[in-house]
């Protein structure tokens, strides 16, 4: 077993790893505060390649693989997680597009995802009534001649302020109540009657795009359907499997980045005569993280690698590397407040903004209650 990185890996890495610490640690804090989406950083990472670091040198992505992806996920997310689930979301779409798509669909959309003509892509899955029951959602596409006709409400729609195409799922057979009736279609923003809502008040990612969307009576070609009838639910969760690796990586990033202030602090605080780092339970704590992240990273570039390989499904494996990396980042970053005290809890540190921004990984792309559920229909086969 080889766990040394090749050269385009460590390559990946540093790039994006350059990039946070000289461009995004700049503004990062600032735009969690004012709550502006970094379109110019943004549009920065199409021309370095992240946008499509698992995407064919022919549509114009870099071909690096799923391990190189997640490192840069991570490398991102250490700095500004906000900025990593951009990318992230939009690797997927092209990712997906990539996989199910027509040679038009590919070149009409990866191209321009690939060269920032899009600013992001988005994946229209969850509605208002149904999260993770995604098998039922109800927005419908009825085919009229030619034109599928969309009528439905999307919810907390990551990129979606900004998104050049957006995969939306919907129902193409109303005789069929559950997954199987579901089918995939590209549609384009400033389509008749396709509103894009207000960006959503949460609690991190403050500087992300989260939106809703509706859809009245909207009309698309049906050469823009993605793979065949029926093959939506499919789609989704094989787009999920890759996303859920992408948002353990966020995770990770936000952990590491939690371990390693609270690691500078405890360093430099004294109490009762001594650096707190010299008091045991602070080591303990410390300990813990450590440990705990670096078996999350395991789980992580296992589940990418069996991705990479071309594996037909890794869905468990994926789901480990999300449930484990992002309950330990969660507990983790609480650890790493628990270090600074007082100050861990105010404005004038990062943690503050990790804290907020790592406790939706747990939630987004299948909650842990999900991840639980997909592990062990695995375990009992
Ligand atoms: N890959 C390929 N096919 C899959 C699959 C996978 N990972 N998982 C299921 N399928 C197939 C099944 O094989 C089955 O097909 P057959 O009947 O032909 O065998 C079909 O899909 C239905 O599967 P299930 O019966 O398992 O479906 P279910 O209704 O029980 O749902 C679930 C399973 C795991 C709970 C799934 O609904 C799920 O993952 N829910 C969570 C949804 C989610 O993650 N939402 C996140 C929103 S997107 C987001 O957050 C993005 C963002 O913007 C950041």
């Amino acid at each position: 077993m080889n766990f040394k990185l090749t050269e385009e890996q460590e390559l990946i890495k540093k790039v994006a790893s350059g990039f946070a610490k000289d461009i995004l640690a700049k503004t990062a804090a600032e735009e969690d505060k004012t709550k502006r989406f970094p379109i110019e950083n943004i549009k920065e990472l199409a021309k370095m390649g992240l946008m499509g670091v698992n995407i064919p040198f022919e549509y114009g992505g870099s071909e690096a693989g799923v391990v190189a992806y997640s490192l840069a996920a991570t490398e991102l997310a250490k700095v500004s997680a906000s900025v990593a689930v951009t990318m992230m979301v939009t690797n997927m779409a092209a990712e997906i597009i990539n996989y199910f798509g027509t040679e038009e669909q590919k070149k009409e959309h990866i191209t321009k995802i690939m060269d920032g003509t899009y600013v992001t892509g988005a994946f229209g899955l969850s509605e208002p009534e149904y999260g993770s029951d995604a098998g039922s959602l109800k927005t419908t596409a009825t085919l009229d001649g030619d034109y599928y006709v969309i009528n439905g409400n999307k919810a907390w729609i990551t990129n979606g302020g900004y998104a050049g195409i957006f995969i939306v799922f919907a129902r193409t057979n109303k005789d069929i109540k559950g997954a199987k009736g579901l089918s995939a279609i590209l549609v384009k923003p400033g389509t008749e009657g396709f509103t894009i809502g207000k960006e959503e008040n949460k609690m991190g990612l403050k500087s992300s795009s989260t939106v809703s969307l509706s859809f009245d009576n909207v009309r698309v070609h049906k050469s823009n359907l993605l793979g065949k009838e029926g093959d939506g639910f499919k789609i989704a969760m094989t787009a999920l499997d890759g996303g859920r690796i992408g948002v353990a990586s966020q995770g990770l990033g936000l952990g590491l980045a939690a371990l390693e202030d609270a690691t500078a602090y405890v360093k430099e605080r004294k109490q009762f005569g001594r650096k707190i780092a010299e008091f045991q339970a602070i080591q303990w704590m410390l300990a813990d993280s450590a440990t705990e992240l670096e078996a999350a990273r395991m789980l992580i570039m296992q589940a990418a690698f069996l991705k990479e390989s071309g594996a037909k499904r890794f869905s468990k494996e994926a789901a480990m590397a999300k449930y484990f990396a992002t309950e330990t980042a969660n507990r983790v970053a609480g650890k790493a407040i628990q270090m600074l005290g007082g100050y861990g809890y105010t404005e004038d540190f990062n943690l503050e903004r990790y804290y907020r921004d790592v406790r939706v990984t747990t939630i987004y792309e299948g909650t842990s209650q999900i991840q639980q559920l997909v592990i062990g229909r695995e375990v009992l086969k």
